[in-house]
């Protein structure tokens, strides 16, 4: 259709399974290791905090998995998400280049998470829990699992990074509204928290430390588990959803993508998009996948790909991965969600094969980027976005200048509603840019484990 903005899919084309890259990476993965022992560690170790379903999924081979329908029911409340052709933007930069963007931000908590978060409270009611404790640091994350918990009558514990938490007032009383309870973190209400206060009473705290404390209250609980909002394999196969219907969007209109982009902080939202299209590349399709993550926080550009631990209290089983140091406590940049000192191992493994590219950027930048976005298709991004919209910006003026039509795919993970005291700082021209220093990013990597 002339000028058609949209590609909807109707409700029967949901995608049914969920699709698992694990069979199809182009080396096999390193397998979590046991801190102690520097062993594989044992699937039953993880049932302290995770449910049976998920470590299944977590080790799985299997490239198709079932999406249970009770699920499928909870999906149909915003999915299919609408892909856009953003025409306005094109037109605004002049560019021959055609921008698509998956629209995740039209879930109720708006953004991507709930994609995994009603699959982790599914398969952990159904195993006999009671609650679910998780941390969160732009708030996206702690909305989308009260959402998810409150559907299936869990209770939920948010440990939200003190800064958001000082930055987002109506993310925590959006969590309220469904049933949540958000404590500031480091808090004083773990052993853990205490230790951070005791050495840092002003920390702003940080995404490592909130699932430190988070991890802590599952592994004393018996009635209590752990859910982690991205890095985790099984994570990134729930967010595969975002791709499949993608593929079918752009099937429906004749594009392949030329380019595929996504913003970075644990690799969900990017890995939901991009994974589905990789068995293509590895077939032979020039798709170029390219991940964008903050330059205050530059885990898989300037992180070395090592075994560590995916929390600073070091509880976490030891994950091959690029990163930053679990004693990383990044700058205080407004992408809350970009804040993380590792990678999902399965994104970190896929750069270092050459198969994926890594871009840095500063927020003044994305900022600048989300604004035109905003004025140009109408919808406000979150600053995490924004990281996407930047580098899908500056390669569609890359088209300009070469004359290329590329189809440039882009996923737009959620909205920035709860964002604008960042965008109140951006137009007041008081966002910093920060670059880490060097010598900082050594000395967080000294107390990184080895491993032989
Ligand atoms: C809107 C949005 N996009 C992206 C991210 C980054 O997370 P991930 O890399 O897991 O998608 C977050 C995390 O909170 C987010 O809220």
């Amino acid at each position: 259709m002339e000028g058609q903005v949209k590609v909807l899919l109707n409700e029967r084309e949901l995608p049914t399974a969920w699709y698992n890259i694990m069979p199809d990476l182009p080396e096999p993965p390193a397998p979590p290791l046991n801190p102690g022992t520097k062993q594989p560690i044992e699937p039953a170790a993880l049932l302290r905090i995770f449910p049976m379903g998920l470590i299944e999924q977590e080790a799985s081979q299997q490239r198709w998995i079932d999406i249970p329908g009770e699920i499928l029911d909870i999906y149909r409340l915003w999915r299919p998400t609408p892909l856009h052709r953003a025409r306005r933007l094109e037109e605004a930069l002049k560019t021959p280049a055609r921008i698509y963007f998956k629209n995740e931000s039209v879930s109720p908590p708006g953004s991507h998470k709930p994609n995994t978060a009603v699959a982790q409270a599914y398969y952990n009611k159904k195993e006999g829990k009671r609650r679910l404790a998780t941390e969160t640091g732009a708030g996206q994350w702690g909305s989308a699992l009260s959402f998810a918990c409150n559907l299936f009558g869990l209770e939920c514990l948010v440990y939200m990074v003190k800064v958001s938490y000082q930055q987002k007032p109506y993310r925590k009383l959006m969590m309220q509204t469904w049933g949540a309870t958000i404590i500031p973190s480091p808090s004083d209400t773990t052993h853990a928290g205490r230790g951070i206060l005791a050495g840092d009473p002003q920390c702003p705290g940080s995404l490592g430390i909130a699932i430190s404390e988070a991890i802590e209250v599952a592994a004393t609980n018996d009635d209590t588990n752990y859910s982690l909002g991205s890095v985790l394999n099984h994570v990134l196969l729930h967010q595969s959803v975002v791709g499949l219907e993608t593929k079918a969007q752009l099937a429906k209109i004749g594009e392949t993508p030329d380019v595929v982009i996504g913003c970075v902080g644990g690799g969900s939202n990017y890995a939901g998009l991009a994974f589905p299209f990789y068995p293509d590349k590895a077939a032979g399709k020039p798709i170029r996948f390219i991940a964008v993550e903050p330059m205050a926080c530059p885990t898989l550009t300037r992180g070395p790909y090592r075994y560590d631990f995916g929390d600073t209290a070091k509880t976490t089983p030891l994950l091959k991965m690029h990163t930053l140091g679990h004693g990383f406590v990044p700058p205080k940049i407004h992408a809350g969600g970009l804040r993380y000192h590792g990678m999902a191992p399965l994104i970190s493994l896929l750069v270092k094969a050459g198969a994926m590219e890594a871009i840095a950027v500063h927020q003044n930048p994305a900022f600048d980027a989300a604004v035109l976005f905003a004025r140009t298709e109408g919808i406000i991004p979150a600053p995490e976005t924004a990281h996407a919209i930047r580098v899908t910006i500056d390669e569609a003026i890359k088209c300009r200048e070469t004359g290329q039509s590329k189809a440039i795919l882009f996923n737009f993970s959620g909205h920035g509603h709860f964002d604008l005291a960042a965008y109140e700082q951006y137009f007041a021209k008081s966002l910093e840019d920060y670059e880490y220093p060097e010598a900082m990013i050594q000395e967080a990597l000294k107390d990184v484990p080895a491993v032989p």
